[in-house]
């Protein structure tokens, strides 16, 4: 686990030339020489986004959770519009482990993208399974455990919601996976003490955290009087919760300010980065934003660094979790 502090230092003058500013980052153990990344089921695993940017100059590509057997997801309708943001009831719809790699991964790996795979299951079982076939992959950047998934095996209760569980989910992976691979626990924010779960995580060997997932939430069609998604409820991203993402990175740096933090929800712009950096994160996420702007990741790359800059902070680093510093002061 990570030794001293990652709580950044503040600014060391009124302004530096962006392109002076580090911007290398912290994900979980790893150190990225850039801080923005995808969010896991918005951009695939960034073929699509290849066509817009040169994918391999982002802090890297956090591919769509991947689960043990092909899936189809839910039926359609699976999205629906809410004001500022939207509600998605996909259902973890992929290929499968084993074509993942065969495909996906390896196309990562050719493009020599930084890669950060995420990996979902049904049981603490199905966690180690996955685990054990990205065993030989030691060139990624992390594993990003999905435990915003149903626990067949506690009537299907979220790991993400439980503490046991959801450090039952993570030391099982990190008991088949490489050693050499950081492991970053994606967390929900539907849970009353979301540092609890941090903590859990943590103590299971986790070597950072992901937040924010989505939060649940339900639209109700007025006219046909039932909900618009067929699976009835949805996951809500986008600028409506980035309140949320930024109240629970606070809390989770507040109480660990050793826990690198990769944060999301609700980024669209190099400001909207920066405020989840001085709530403590230490690189970020683009979801949502990307399904409107393509180029979103790189371009909020790019606004980070001004952003960082104006503000005179010679590194990404001596930004994060620097509004801790500033409202203690005034306490
Ligand atoms: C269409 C869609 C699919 C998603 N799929 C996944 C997924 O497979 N695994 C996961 O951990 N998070 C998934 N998420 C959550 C995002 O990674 C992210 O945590 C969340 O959307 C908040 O960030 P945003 O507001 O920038 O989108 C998905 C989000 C959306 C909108």
């Amino acid at each position: 686990m990570v030794g001293t502090s990652i709580r950044g230092s503040g600014p060391t003058s009124s302004k530096v030339d962006s392109l002076l500013v580090d911007a290398s980052a912290r994900i979980g153990s790893a150190k990225v020489p850039a801080p923005v990344f995808t969010a896991s089921g918005c951009a695939a695993s960034g073929k699509e986004l290849d066509q817009f940017f040169d994918i391999a100059s982002i802090g890297g590509i956090v591919t769509k959770s991947i689960m043990l057997e092909p899936r189809s997801g839910r039926a359609t309708p699976r999205m629906a519009e809410t004001p500022s943001g939207m509600l998605n009831g996909i259902g973890l719809q992929g290929p499968g482990i084993a074509d993942f790699i065969e495909n996906d991964l390896r196309w990562l790996y050719e493009r020599k993208v930084r890669t950060v795979v995420s990996i979902a299951g049904n049981t603490v079982e199905e966690y180690g399974k996955l685990a054990r076939q990205l065993r030989e992959f030691d060139w990624l950047t992390a594993v990003e455990v999905n435990i915003s998934c149903p626990n067949v095996e506690s009537r299907g209760q979220v790991f993400a919601c439980d503490p046991g569980a959801s450090a039952a989910a993570i030391t099982e992976v990190r008991r088949v996976l490489n050693v050499n691979t950081p492991i970053i626990a994606k967390l929900t924010p539907d849970v009353t003490d979301i540092t609890s779960i941090a903590r859990s995580v943590m103590d299971a060997g986790a070597d950072g955290v992901a937040m924010i997932n989505t939060l649940l939430g339900m639209v109700i069609d007025p006219d046909l009087m039932r909900p618009v998604l067929s699976g009835g409820t949805g996951g809500l991203s986008g600028p409506a919760i980035r309140p949320v993402a930024v109240r629970a990175i606070w809390q989770v740096h507040a109480a660990m300010p050793n826990l690198p933090i990769l944060g999301m929800g609700g980024i669209r712009s190099g400001k909207d980065a920066l405020e989840l950096i001085l709530a403590g994160a230490s690189a970020v996420s683009i979801g949502t934003s990307i399904f409107n702007d393509p180029t979103a990741p790189w371009r909020i790359q790019r606004e980070l660094r001004d952003e960082l800059g104006l503000r005179g902070f010679a590194s990404l680093a001596d930004a994060v979790g620097y509004a801790h510093t500033r409202y203690e002061a005034e306490l």
